[in-house]
């Protein structure tokens, strides 16, 4: 193709995003109101950033972690499978500012992601000076990528001493004795949650370490949440200062917990 084709199918393209857009806002407006429209518009605007600023992630580091997948045809050997959610990656936007915040030293730290997926939170987290960051992801094919990606992820990014994703039901996984961040993106229903919820109970009563827990996207289903709201030895964390301006929704969408010591 030409670049004089190329060009114009670029900008038809984009005109008729364009024109959908003005045509999906102009109904919103119409049918329920001026603000509900502007919100509706802000949202997609906001979506369509986060999908870019996703892509350019990937393009960035060499990597694999974009896209929605289902679980129904990946290799899952576990019964936990009914409780799981899909995989999709946490918006680099958000979690950015989300691990920033962070007020440890993280050398002193293990991080961990349950329901890892391609790894996309694990190499975020590995650009801290972590002792050890861990994904733990049951979906066979997800895992291998997330393998790939720590594999190719660029060695002068990389802080964390150990990085690695392991292939096992997070039900499964035993809590480090030391001083950890536990981080979810709403991976699985309350019958896998909880018994990691309990695990973490039991090992933070016998060796007392520090536990910080970061729940990204925890309105889907609050029930969840409610789990460690209703944990003993957690109680909420706000940041010290604002994560972010309240433009950026899926930042503010997410709630931090740390353990009472
Ligand atoms: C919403 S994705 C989050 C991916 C990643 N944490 C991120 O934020 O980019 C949820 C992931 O949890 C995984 N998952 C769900 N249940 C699981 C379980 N019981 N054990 C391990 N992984 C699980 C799914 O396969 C999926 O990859």
């Amino acid at each position: 193709m030409c670049f004089d084709n190329r060009a114009s199918a670029i900008i038809s393209s984009k005109l008729g995003r364009l024109l959908d857009d003005v045509g999906k806002l102009a109904a919103a407006v119409r049918d329920k109101g001026f603000t509900h429209g502007v919100k509706f518009a802000w949202a997609a605007i906001l979506s369509r950033l986060h999908l870019r600023v996703d892509a350019r992630f990937d393009a960035k580091y060499g990597v694999d972690t974009f896209g929605a997948i289902p679980l129904d045809n990946l290799s899952v050997a576990s019964q936990n499978k009914r409780f799981a959610e899909s995989y999709s990656p946490s918006h680099t936007l958000a979690i950015k500012r989300v691990l920033a915040r962070l007020p440890i030293d993280h050398r002193d730290f293990d991080f961990v992601d349950f329901g890892s997926g391609k790894g996309k939170v694990v190499l975020m987290a590995a650009m801290y000076p972590y002792r050890r960051v861990v994904g733990v992801e049951f979906a066979l094919e997800l895992h291998d990528t997330a393998c790939e990606n720590i594999e190719a992820f660029p060695a002068k990014e990389r802080k964390a001493k150990e990085v690695q994703s392991i292939i096992m039901d997070a039900a499964t996984f035993a809590i480090p004795p030391d001083n950890c961040v536990f981080y979810f993106y709403d991976p699985f229903g309350t019958a896998v949650l909880s018994k990691i919820v309990d695990k973490m109970a039991a090992s933070h009563e016998k060796h007392r370490q520090k536990i910080y827990v970061i729940y990204y996207e925890p309105d889907y289903k609050p029930e969840r949440v409610a789990l460690l709201d209703n944990a003993d030895f957690l109680r909420r964390w706000r940041p010290p200062r604002r994560l972010a301006p309240a433009m950026l929704p899926a930042v503010q969408n997410t709630v931090f917990f740390e353990s009472i010591s």
